[in-house]
């Protein structure tokens, strides 16, 4: 199957957009947009993230075995272009605030979940985390940021 015809088609289905963090073990945020996220147990409470073993973060998941997941309102497509762009400086001047894990959760974000990660699996160029969900919060009147064919879009009104 040619990659760039499996990403075209795998981009018809729409999704949120998620900003996920960890830190290193010093503390340090990182992050990258990630919309292969999804809910995958309610008991016990699990949710999965894949993550592209090229990534800059990609070592501090690991080391730090936690994880958090912001889904991002729909004023936040800035902040999924700066997530999805290599830089060391993918924080300045954003408003976030550590948790008492330490994990970045995003100001403005409609819904931030803390994980702990339980296992993980090899997929491919990926790998998949699956975390227990420690903490979850919603805006209950927040609207999302959608991915759909390679474009940002909103719920109609
Ligand atoms: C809408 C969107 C969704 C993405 N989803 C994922 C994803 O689920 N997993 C992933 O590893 N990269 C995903 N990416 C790509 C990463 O955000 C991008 O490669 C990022 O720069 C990687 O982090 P780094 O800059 O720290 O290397 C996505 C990018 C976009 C724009």
């Amino acid at each position: 199957m040619d990659s760039k015809e499996l990403r075209r088609v795998m981009g018809h289905f729409a999704t949120g957009v998620t900003i996920v963090t960890t830190r290193d073990a010093s503390g340090t945020p990182f992050g990258l947009t990630a919309n292969a996220f999804a809910s995958l147990s309610l008991d016990p409470p699990l949710a999965l993230v894949c993550v592209d073993k090229g990534a800059s973060c990609y070592s501090c998941f690991a080391g730090s075995g936690h994880f958090a997941v912001n889904v991002l309102a729909e004023h936040q497509e800035e902040v999924s272009r700066r997530f999805a762009t290599k830089s060391a400086s993918k924080f300045d001047g954003l408003s976030w605030r550590a948790s008492e894990r330490g994990l970045a959760l995003i100001d403005g974000a409609i819904g931030h979940i803390e994980c702990k990660i339980v296992y993980s699996y090899d997929g491919g160029d990926h790998t998949i985390y699956v975390g227990e969900v420690l903490h979850a919060t919603v805006a209950e009147d927040g609207k999302p940021l959608l991915f759909y064919k390679g474009k940002y879009h909103k719920l109609p009104e």
